[in-house]
């Protein structure tokens, strides 16, 4: 065998730009990462305090060639040598979505490579075997991200039950706009997580549907909650006000992850999504997870927000599937679907 039919087997390259990051990865069957670039849009979204979808489209129609040109040369590949090519498909912005797809649509045709739409949320799930970390089943899975927060159980690779979700905003979400209300810089939830390690937790916020007996999640309530008291004392101490913010966050969702665990005694928590980067839920999940003596998976921080290397190594549970369907772009794609 020479090299480049070897190198055919083993490589795809993902492509990730389902919402304000530009990525690009070629990466191997066992989450091996031969190259990888992601370009953020902090800049461009910073003076809308939040994401501007229509710049979004723009910017990733901008960068994704050049991106993918630099991915390719690092790896030292071959672009026909490559497996195949993995493409966000959703959930999404949906003209974010369509840049990856039109751009992954080209490049199979030119290099007449098998394309395969990927399900952004899988991408998470697989992001904490990036760099050999592996998933023991049945596992729990908490998915904190800027557009989901929900709990799944999966018996196996293959299968996925979804436990609960949230019922408005997601964690990531409450934690941004807590941030904008705070004149905290984007990206917020690094920047809440940030002010909170300097803070006290002397504020007793709301923590909605803590105590309901279900896998459910609702943080709206919080986030006014936390409005109401940044207009009414403007004086208190931002470091305060985001330790105590993120303590409720993180009280409700380990409240409701030692209940799934209890109930379905997975062998592993797994945490994944950009608030799987917070300090605080990774010590508050260190310690639930000795308690009920379970594994604790987390993903590297740099892969914890979005970023290609995810979806190129989750292309690898589509590949090689006999029925490839047409890609389409679906903005709210559910965890369950493939
Ligand atoms: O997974 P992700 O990159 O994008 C989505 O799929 O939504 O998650 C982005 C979210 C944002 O809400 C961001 O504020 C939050 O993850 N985030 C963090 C941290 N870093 C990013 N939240 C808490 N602590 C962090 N260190
Ligand atoms: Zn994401």
């Amino acid at each position: 065998m020479n090299s480049s039919s070897k190198s055919k087997t083993e490589f795809v390259l993902g492509i990730e730009t389902s919402c304000d990051d530009t990525s690009a990865a070629v990466v191997d069957r066992s989450g091996i990462i031969r190259a990888h670039k992601t370009l953020s849009q902090y800049d461009i979204h910073a003076p809308y305090g939040g994401i501007y979808p229509e710049l979004a489209s723009r910017a990733h129609i901008k960068k994704i060639m050049p991106i993918i040109d630099d991915v390719i040369k690092k790896s030292a590949i071959k672009p026909m040598d490559l497996t195949a090519i993995g493409v966000t498909r959703g959930p999404g912005l949906i003209g974010s979505l369509l840049v990856g797809i039109a751009t992954a649509e080209a490049l199979s045709l030119a290099w007449n490579l098998p394309l395969y739409g990927v399900n952004h949320l899988r991408g998470h799930i697989r992001s904490v075997e990036l760099d050999n970390k592996t998933i023991t089943f049945p596992a729990l899975v908490l998915l904190v991200s800027g557009g989901h927060t929900l709990l799944a159980y999966l018996p196996n690779r293959q299968r996925i039950d979804l436990l609960g979700a949230t019922r408005d905003d997601s964690v990531g979400e409450a934690y941004d706009k807590v941030a904008r209300m705070l004149g905290l810089p984007m990206p917020g939830g690094q920047a809440i997580d940030k002010q909170a390690c300097f803070g006290q937790a002397i504020y007793d916020f709301p923590k909605p549907m803590i105590n309901k007996n279900n896998y459910d999640f609702s943080f709206s309530g919080l986030k006014s909650s936390v409005a109401r008291f940044i207009n009414d004392n403007p004086q208190a101490a931002k470091e305060n006000i985001a330790c105590s913010f993120v303590v409720a966050c993180i009280d409700t969702l380990m409240q409701k992850t030692r209940l799934a665990i209890q109930s379905y005694k997975p062998h592993s928590l797994v945490i994944v999504g950009g608030v799987a980067a917070s300090k605080q839920l990774r010590h508050a999940a260190k310690i639930v997870c000795q308690k009920e003596n379970i594994a604790l998976v987390l993903p590297d921080i740099q892969w914890s927000r979005d970023n290609a290397a995810m979806i190129a190594l989750a292309t690898w549970d589509y590949v090689g599937d006999v029925n490839p369907k047409p890609i389409v772009p679906c903005p709210n794609l559910d965890i369950c679907t493939y």
